[in-house]
């Protein structure tokens, strides 16, 4: 349990740190996330907005592509950090939930307060997912 609490608390650390590197000129919103794998690596990312406003991307799903583009698709855990504790859009759901509704959400703030630790399935109950498009492929 310590060392749970312990791993968590570096997953926040490197998110909040991450966070430096957001580009959010628009928003003034920064947004950090830090993702561990199952075989134990990390990958950060940010929010990357555009001046196309829609073009941007968010800081999740920027850690998720990262770690799939390196050949990682099984995930422990992910740490979100904002300045005022939000929580993850909609879409960084789906695409969560594509690789695993088990894997733990980190809810943090500005601090490296811990505020909400759920699940992807908590997150995004009843999710449309790879088995929904079973024998079709
Ligand atoms: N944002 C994220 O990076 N992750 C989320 O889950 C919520 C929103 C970003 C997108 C945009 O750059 C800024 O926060 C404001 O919406």
């Amino acid at each position: 349990m310590a060392q749970i609490k312990e791993d968590y608390k570096q997953l926040i650390g490197l998110a909040n740190e991450a966070r430096r590197h957001a580009y959010a000129p628009y928003s003034n919103y920064t947004v950090g996330a830090a993702l561990r794998t199952k075989t134990g690596r990390l990958f950060t990312g940010v929010n990357i907005e555009n001046s196309a406003y829609p073009d941007g991307t968010c800081a999740e799903r920027v850690a998720v592509f990262k770690a799939v583009s390196e050949g990682e698709r099984a995930f422990d855990a992910i740490s979100v950090v904002t300045d005022n504790g939000g929580s993850p859009c909609g879409s960084c759901r789906q695409v969560l939930s594509e690789f695993g509704l088990d894997t733990v959400v980190l809810i943090a703030d500005g601090n490296g307060k811990l505020l909400k630790t759920m699940t992807v399935g908590e997150l995004l109950p009843e999710a449309f997912g790879p088995g929904n498009l079973k024998d079709r492929r």
